[in-house]
């Protein structure tokens, strides 16, 4: 059962506070995301096969808990219902992620193998039931869960892991074009090659430097052959990636330290970007890296492709800022950033760059809370690439919610990182950034990778042992927020 109620004590109070709103431009759109392996589940049914998470989840030491997808939040059966509730909040854009493996089970590094017909019905069933009740949806065609048949012959270091990907993506737009419009070819590449083939905490869990780098090659040329066979099938849908760029702030002016948010920003940001809008790969990356390898993966016609493919709608995936500082070796290194001090460092080439812990409040993840750096990474990429329409893909924050004794979910930390975050995107839009939408994330709680069930993200509440959902106070105050198309400063 989904308890909602729409005049919420804590909202109401937090009306008649009222300043005057911050009104965001019409038709501004706003969403939740989702991705499948995290709240799909029904692993093995619909012709689905394994992807690299089912192999991840499942490996003993892996996932927080031994916690896997298998069910994850019972989307697949519950989608309808999950809809409903979607529509209740008011959303007017559903931003979720195709599952490869579901549409075409069979694929190896020869060929895509037959189209599952009942994979593809899925998402056509869940796209019906998004327009019959006016939600926009968006696409993801690739959200990590790559089938396990392509890592097995190489996963994103092989280039045949990029063709295939090209051929699955006009599947899908052939598919649903007549029905979505936006396409967002790849989530976050950044933690798919470096946390998945550099850090090995993410699937498939390899470390091995010169194959992150591969990866990050294959994956640019996959999103410039996903947007051409898009294009192809749909020529008017309209073409993203879901980046999660960081504003990296040197800790001092001192040389050392710009120079170490250098490194940081090419390996994050330009890396991705520069092949896509500029049509190179950044020269101080190729620098810094030329001892891991030669990036003689890069073959001639590739950037072009990938800068062909370009994008229509930039995807920003925003959580926190990064705050890095030069590294002499006269004290133990600090690593902020969460990745520890094990052997594996997703960071290539950056020894001498730490990560300083900073004072302040954190979300559950451990990550800084700072809606400034919203604002001023929106209005760089204004900047940079002036008339670049931006969507932020994903913004949110986890919390160690619980369901009280009168049946709700307070989650005021929720509430706040929304409601400032949300005016940090206004105050990109009045200094000029073409912003032209929001993504919670996320909708539901659900497993988050290697934290597994323990990080609680949704703005609805699952209870994971009867599915049961509860929508979350910082819910009904997106839900204002929509209702508004305003946010109080
Ligand atoms: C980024 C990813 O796209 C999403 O899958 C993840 O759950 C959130 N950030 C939170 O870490």
């Amino acid at each position: 059962m989904t308890r909602l109620t729409t005049t919420h004590p804590a909202t109401a109070t937090h009306a008649a506070a009222a300043t005057t709103p911050l009104t965001f431009p019409t038709g501004f759109l706003w969403g939740s995301a989702t991705a499948a392996y995290q709240i799909e589940g029904a692993v093995a049914e619909g012709g689905r096969t394994p992807s690299i998470w089912d192999t991840y989840a499942h490996t003993p030491g892996r996932v927080s808990n031994g916690d896997t997808g298998d069910v994850a939040v019972d989307h697949y059966h519950r989608f309808r219902a999950d809809v409903a509730l979607m529509a209740r909040l008011g959303l007017t854009s559903y931003r979720f992620s195709v599952s490869w493996s579901r549409i075409t089970p069979q694929v190896t590094a020869d060929g895509l193998g037959p189209v599952n017909a009942e994979g593809l019905a899925f998402y056509s069933d869940l796209v019906d039931e998004l327009l019959a009740v006016g939600i926009t949806p968006a696409v993801t065609l690739y959200h990590w869960d790559l089938p396990q048949a392509l890592e097995d012959t190489g996963g994103w270091t092989a280039r045949a892991t990029a063709e295939r990907f090209g051929e699955y993506a006009g599947v899908v737009a052939a598919a649903l074009g007549d029905r979505v419009r936006l396409f967002i070819t790849l989530n976050e590449p950044w933690c798919t090659a470096y946390l998945g083939y550099a850090s090995g905490v993410h699937a498939p869990g390899r470390t091995e430097d010169a194959a992150a780098l591969a990866a990050v090659h294959h994956l640019n040329l996959a999103h410039g052959l996903g947007a051409a066979a898009v294009r192809a099938a749909v020529p008017d849908a309209r073409i993203s990636i879901s980046l999660n760029l960081v504003w990296v702030r040197p800790e001092t002016d001192a040389a050392p330290d710009v120079d170490a948010a250098r490194r940081v920003d090419g390996l994050q940001n330009r890396v991705f970007l520069d092949p896509l809008l500029r049509g190179s790969y950044p020269a101080d990356v190729l620098a810094d890296t030329a001892a891991v390898t030669d990036w003689g993966f890069v073959r001639p016609g590739d950037l072009a492709t990938i800068a062909a493919g370009g994008v229509d709608v930039l995807g920003v995936n925003y959580y926190s800022p990064t705050v890095v500082r030069h590294w002499t070796r006269e004290r133990p290194k600090e690593y902020a950033d969460g990745h520890g001090d094990g052997a594996a460092s997703p960071w290539i080439a950056c020894e001498d760059v730490e990560f300083p812990f900073r004072p302040g409040r954190k979300t559950d993840m451990g990550w800084g809370i700072d809606p400034r750096g919203m604002t001023e990474l929106l209005v760089r990429m204004a900047h940079e690439h002036p008339g670049l329409e931006l969507l932020v893909t994903e913004n949110g924050a986890a919390f160690p919610d619980v369901v009280g004794p009168d049946g709700r979910v307070a989650d005021p930390d929720r509430r706040e990182y929304l409601r400032t975050h949300i005016a940090a995107v206004h105050a990109a839009i009045t200094a000029g950034a073409p912003v032209v939408g929001y993504c919670v994330w996320s909708l539901l709680d659900n497993f988050e990778w290697a934290w597994g069930y323990g990080k609680r993200f949704g703005i609805v509440h699952v209870d994971y042992a009867t599915q049961e959902r509860t929508v979350k106070d910082s819910a009904l105050f997106y839900a204002d927020v929509i209702r508004a198309n305003a946010v109080q400063p």
